[in-house]
């Protein structure tokens, strides 16, 4: 047992902490706070503390566990809303946001629950790490396999029959050569660790978001990474929950790091609430909420990026295919400063330590599309997505700068565009997605051959534009000739009819693969007829006015199963339209 020598915040410093290992739980104080070693000199202990430290004095005793930091692997995570170090949040909410009693020991899973059990294996079956051992309905959208742990393969010589078990009581032993290992319904694994699987294989496959400007220009694969930088208002948060909604995991786990008390309340409040679209039932049926607001102790923003992606690489090990949203990891690189700060260590760029780099790296490495451990073949993803705030929106500060040059997909939030109530405000001159290529040929087979063709047409025609609109500035409208005129008239079209959706519209919200691909096209079609027309002498304006513009304005508002029928009479109606304006001009 050792002893509090100084509290500077959230970080304190223990003597007499012989035997202790870094980044191993402890409990500090009289009121048993919880918190992790962060440095071990001899046996004096930096500890890091994810409860708030106030009254706390010199001389109060500090207590090993002998475990590092670890979550609780088991049926019951799914429906959860944890805090950063996984104690399910009683959820107590008033202004200040959602808490937990300090020095509360609160397990993870609970220990009474009856979980319907059916075994996947015999007795006598040979088993390696990864292998399913039985199946648990964890909820109604997901099965939950209990694996054979890693690290951990041999004969079974005990199988529970089907029927209902707590966490806590044995399903299986197994005999290996290091004797016999008995598995639970519940492992744990330590967060600071990725939990093994064979081979990292390239990602292939689109996370389908819904959401256009994503999903047709800057597409996030399953198992990459992607960061969504932008000021406050921009739209991080809106675009967490499109995520956690509409995209296509079968699993997403949102982490709340930091952000406003009230904020965090309103996810806490409005997720038990939401539908998954897909099945009609309870959107929480796959999700898992981590909650860490600004008014809990810094420290614990840290723990909770850990806990929730630990939670993602174990039903990714499952085969299933899990996203994550970290919101904000600006608050956790804030958290680390802080905590660096105490520990008195060099500062690097803007104080952030000069680990941030390296840490950032650590968290999205552990991202993938894997072969995961197991005897038959199996694939699993984890999609990893974190939210940046820098800062009055400049994003030459170091935590964008680092997320930049690790994440593979850029959505640039833009003030500008929020403030023009253009949503998403995703700017797409500077953002990018180096999956493009990767999921080409899924869309190509899935959807449409034509897809990268019109995905690039389009996107030239917003560079072009962009340009245009610079010439534009300087000498107006007027100069330009009418075969750029056209181009304006078609980038708008993109730009207002394609890009911009509204997340709070019950159609709009959410759009298929499908859909998208047939508004581009149409969309590619026009401005295609608009260039001829105006070739041969139609005046730009005119072009401009046409009725049937507002028809494919509202395209975005029409239901899936009425599309193909509004598309066909728009085809028609723009050839007519367009086709009657050249004839005047004859
Ligand atoms: N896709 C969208 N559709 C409609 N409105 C949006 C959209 N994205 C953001 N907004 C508007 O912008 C506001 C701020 O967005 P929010 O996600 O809270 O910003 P941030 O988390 O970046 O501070 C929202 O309350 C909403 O009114
Ligand atoms: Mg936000």
């Amino acid at each position: 047992m050792g002893k509090i020598i100084k509290i500077a915040g959230p970080v304190v410093v223990a003597e007499g902490m012989r035997g202790s290992m870094m980044y191993e739980v402890v409990r500090v104080g009289e009121e048993r706070l919880m918190g992790e070693i962060i440095e071990l000199e001899g046996e004096r202990a930096t500890i890091q503390v994810y409860e708030e430290t106030a009254g706390l004095k010199p001389g109060e005793p500090v207590a090993g566990t002998g475990a590092q930091l670890s979550v609780e692997l088991g049926p019951g995570i799914l429906k959860q809303m944890y805090d950063g170090v996984q104690r399910p949040l009683e959820v107590i909410r008033d202004e200040t946001g959602t808490f937990i009693k300090r020095g509360v020991d609160v397990p993870a899973l609970d220990r009474e629950k009856k979980w319907e059990f059916t075994p996947l294996v015999k007795k006598g079956d040979r088993v390696v790490e990864g292998d399913f051992l039985g199946e648990v309905p964890e909820t109604e959208l997901i099965m939950h396999r209990i694996m054979v742990p890693p690290g951990v393969s041999g004969k079974v010589v005990e199988i529970a029959k089907e029927g209902s078990y707590t966490v806590e009581e044995t399903v299986a032993v197994i005999e290996t050569p290091a004797g016999r290992k008995e598995v639970k319904l519940m492992q744990r694994w330590p967060v600071r660790r990725g939990r093994p699987f064979k081979e990292k294989l390239d990602p292939s496959e689109p996370l389908l978001s819904g959401q256009r400007i994503i999903d047709t220009f800057f597409p996030v694969a399953k198992g990459g990474t992607a960061s969504i930088p932008g000021p406050f208002g921009a739209g991080k948060t809106v675009m967490g929950h499109q995520l956690a909604k509409w995209s296509d995991a079968h699993v997403f786990i949102y982490i709340g790091c930091g952000e406003r008390g009230n904020e965090m309340t309103e996810v806490l409040e409005e997720f038990p609430h939401l539908e998954d679209p897909k099945t009609g039932k309870p959107l929480m049926e796959r999700t898992v909420l981590i909650a860490n607001t600004s008014n809990m102790p810094v420290a614990a923003r840290d723990a909770s990026v850990y806990t929730g992606i630990t939670l993602g690489e174990y039903y990714r090990d499952m085969g299933y295919s899990v996203a994550l949203m970290a919101d904000s990891t600006s608050r956790w690189a804030e958290a680390m400063r802080e905590i660096s700060g105490r520990l008195e260590e060099m500062p690097g760029e803007e104080g952030y330590p000069a680990y941030l780099a390296s840490r950032l790296a650590n968290f999205y490495e552990r991202a993938g599309r894997v072969v995961t451990l197991g005897s038959e073949e199996r694939i699993g993803s984890l999609t990893v997505i974190g939210a940046v705030s820098p800062p009055g929106g400049d994003f030459s500060e170091p935590v964008t700068q680092n997320t930049l040059r690790i994440t593979k997909v850029f959505w640039a939030l833009d003030a500008s565009l929020a403030d023009r109530r253009h949503f998403p405000a995703i700017n797409w001159l500077r953002s990018y997605s180096l999956y493009l290529d990767s999921v080409a040929e899924w869309w190509k087979e899935q959807v449409g051959e034509e897809w990268l063709e019109l995905r690039n047409r389009a996107m030239a025609l917003l560079q072009k534009e962009a340009e245009l609109q610079e010439i534009v500035q300087l000498v107006g409208p007027d100069a330009l000739p009418e075969k750029e005129r056209i181009v304006l008239e078609g980038a708008r079209v993109i730009r207002e009819d394609f890009l911009q959706q509204n997340a709070f519209h019950d159609v709009d919200t959410y759009c298929s693969a499908d859909k998208q691909y047939k508004m581009l096209k149409l969309m590619l079609e026009f401005y295609d007829l608009a260039n001829d027309a105006v070739a041969r002498g139609v005046a730009a304006r005119d072009i401009a006015e046409l009725e049937v513009k507002d028809d494919i304005a509202r395209l975005k508002y029409v239901p899936e199963e009425e599309l193909d029928r509004a598309i066909e009479e728009i085809r028609k109606k723009m050839k007519a339209q367009i086709e009657a304006l050249a004839k005047e001009e004859r």
